[in-house]
């Protein structure tokens, strides 16, 4: 093979790939024996939830499998604002803005609210779309350590851009723990910044039945306070939300990119989301039994009960985060891990999520499965 070819650099690639352990493959995960996931973000068990899919199915049959064009052409239907003005009511923000996925949600406010004089202040665990939206906007931007407020107000205090924004998750989806949200937004005040604040793994299992953190401290209703989310987690269909005053969404449906040039949300998703919606305003109990479920699991893992779903076990390395994968499978469980690149300290994981569906037989055979096979177990 030609040294400079372009399948002898791909080959050379998936070779060191190989050597430091971090080659991923993908799998049919619907074939074979099937396990209890402790992996996916379906926290409340309603991807498969026979109201929401029959939400995603009438509104298949209403108006189609795809919206068929970009929202500003004829892509807007009026189940996107059913869904826009339903989200802002249960979260409690002025005004809803959905998109084709959560990225693209991340994308577009941080491209749109940020420009070349913007400081952008990112807290250093912060999602990839947020990064790769930072460099879309060129901004300038200061990396935070996590959840380090002083570094942030020092941020925000030296910088000589005309505006800033501070950008955090509110429950963070690689370690799973939560934000200093109210800290924060005292800092996004006195500086005269931009809270943006993705509530991806937030929203349906925390806060004031699952509304959210933001909900939880108060903050739905401060005009520098903007949330991103998505509605493939908790919501269990797929698409992206931002939420803030309604003059936001009027920027980013002018300003934003990722938002103007992409088709409107698939129909389907936007009913099914609908319909989860509707499923968890009538049960709040739901997000408080995912976080009760999530500290059992917590516990035979030897960690800490993490703020929402997700449960973050350090171990030595990427091989044995992927032993450890493989050993939960043979005895019924699938869990995931973070490997580098995917970590933002290097650190490889294993990475768990709790469900709010999940029997209390269930959770009794994970414990005693994660007793022998998470690290920190009987800590
Ligand atoms: C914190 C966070 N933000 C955004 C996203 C992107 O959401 P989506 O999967 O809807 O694109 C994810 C999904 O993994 C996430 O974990």
């Amino acid at each position: 093979m030609n040294e400079s070819s372009f399948p002898a650099w791909l080959a050379a690639q998936a070779a060191q790939r190989e050597a430091r352990g971090l080659t991923r493959r993908l799998t049919d995960c619907d074939r074979g024996e099937p396990l209890l996931d402790l992996a996916g973000n379906d926290y409340l068990g309603l991807a498969r939830d026979p109201r929401v899919v029959a939400g995603a199915v009438a509104a298949a049959q209403a108006y189609g499998a795809g919206a068929a064009a970009s929202r500003l052409v004829s892509g807007t239907l009026s189940i996107h604002t059913g869904l826009e003005h339903a989200m802002a009511a249960f979260t409690g923000f002025a005004s809803a803005l959905v998109f084709s996925s959560g990225y693209h949600a991340n994308l577009s406010v941080i491209q749109a609210l940020a420009d070349r004089d913007t400081l952008v202040v990112s807290d250093a665990h912060i999602h990839a779309s947020m990064i790769d939206a930072c460099r879309l906007a060129r901004a300038t931007v200061t990396v935070t350590p996590h959840n380090h407020v002083a570094a942030v107000q020092r941020a925000l205090a030296s910088r000589t851009q005309r505006r800033a924004l501070v950008l955090i998750e509110t429950i963070y989806s690689v370690l799973g723990d939560a934000a200093p949200v109210a800290a924060l937004a005292g800092l996004a005040a006195e500086y005269d910044a931009v809270l943006v604040a993705d509530e991806a793994h937030a929203l349906g299992v925390a806060g004031p039945g699952g509304r959210g953190l933001l909900a939880a401290h108060g903050l739905t209703s401060r005009p520098d306070v903007v949330a991103t989310g998505t509605l493939s987690k908790s919501f269990g269909a797929q698409g992206g939300l931002v939420l803030g005053l309604p003059a936001v969404r009027e920027h980013l449906v002018n300003r934003a990119r990722p938002f103007i040039y992409d088709t409107g949300l698939a129909p389907p998703a936007a009913g099914g989301a609908l319909a989860a919606l509707r499923v968890i305003t009538a049960a709040p109990e739901l997000a408080g039994r995912v976080r009760a479920n999530a500290a059992i699991l917590a516990a035979a893992c030897g960690v800490d009960p993490p703020a929402g779903a997700v449960l973050s076990v350090p171990v030595p390395g990427p091989r044995e985060a992927l032993a450890s994968v493989a050993a939960a499978a043979g005895h019924g469980l699938r869990i995931g891990c973070f490997r580098p690149p995917s970590t933002p300290d290097g650190i490889s994981r294993l990475r768990l999520t709790a469900h709010a569906q999940h029997t209390g037989e269930e959770l009794a055979l994970a414990a005693k499965v994660l007793r022998h096979i998470a690290p920190g177990a009987g800590r």
